[in-house]
């Protein structure tokens, strides 16, 4: 433990523990300063709740998978590809795809529920905060939206009303969806069951205080007080 240790944080803090005499000597000052050392590297250490993390350029405006024919009616096409527009300009693929978060989407996987999650609590004060993982919103029975009713998919875009009986959707801006007309609702819900099933689990919802396994981003705005 003899060699020059210095403080990350402020070069001014360097401390150098080459002593000049000889072994013995080295030794007897290493163990009276390393006390020292310890105690100011204890009390100076400032602990920054973003080290360990890096800024994500997170794609938020993708292109939708095409309306598979055969999956409507002919007489539905305008309805559809209104659909299409609608969900591309709402960004529901920039959470809902698989690496869109980490700015790079996984095309095959588009709307079939992104592997990265979102955490939905203040990141300087939560060390494992509670972490959800956009799910699969392509027409799949078993993963996807495929079994529920048009109700359902309209009272979650425009509710918040999810498969959480007891709480809204977190972190989706459905309040600003809550504006859309009937017909553009109608529109989105049409061309989500238009487009191809895509079998793809997104990892379970993470309980506040519980540690993620999977990847997850902090999105948000702190101010200091
Ligand atoms: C900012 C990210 C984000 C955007 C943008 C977004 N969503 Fe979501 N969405 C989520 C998350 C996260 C959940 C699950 C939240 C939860 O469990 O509390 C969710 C849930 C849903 C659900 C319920 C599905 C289920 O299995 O529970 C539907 C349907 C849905 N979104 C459709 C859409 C549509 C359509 C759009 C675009 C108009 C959209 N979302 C835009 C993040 C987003």
């Amino acid at each position: 433990m003899c060699f020059p240790l210095y403080h990350r944080a402020e070069g001014r803090h360097r401390i150098n523990l080459q002593p000049k005499g000889g072994l013995a000597m080295k030794y007897r000052m290493c163990s009276l300063l390393l006390p020292l050392v310890l105690a100011a590297c204890a009390t100076e250490t400032t602990v920054y709740p973003y080290a360990g993390h890096e800024e994500l350029n997170s794609t938020t405006i993708l292109d939708a998978p095409a309306p598979v024919p055969g999956n409507f009616a002919p007489e539905n096409r305008f309805m559809v590809e209104r659909g299409e527009y609608l969900v591309e300009l709402l960004g529901c693929g920039g959470c809902h795809t698989d690496g869109a978060l980490e700015g790079a989407p996984n095309m095959d996987k588009s709307l079939a529920g992104s592997g990265v999650g979102i955490a939905f609590m203040n990141p300087f004060r939560n060390e494992m905060p509670g972490v959800i993982y956009p799910p699969n919103i392509t027409p799949d029975a078993e993963t996807g939206i495929g079994t529920w009713s048009d109700q359902q998919i309209d009272a979650a875009i425009k509710a918040g009303i999810g498969r959480h009986a007891n709480r809204r959707i977190a972190v989706m801006p459905w309040q600003g969806y809550a504006k859309m007309n009937e017909e553009d609702v109608a529109a989105v819900v049409a061309y989500l069951r238009s487009i191809k099933p895509v079998k793809h689990k997104v990892p379970d919802a993470v309980k506040p205080g519980t540690r993620a396994t999977e990847p997850f981003v902090y999105f948000g705005t702190f101010r200091s007080r």
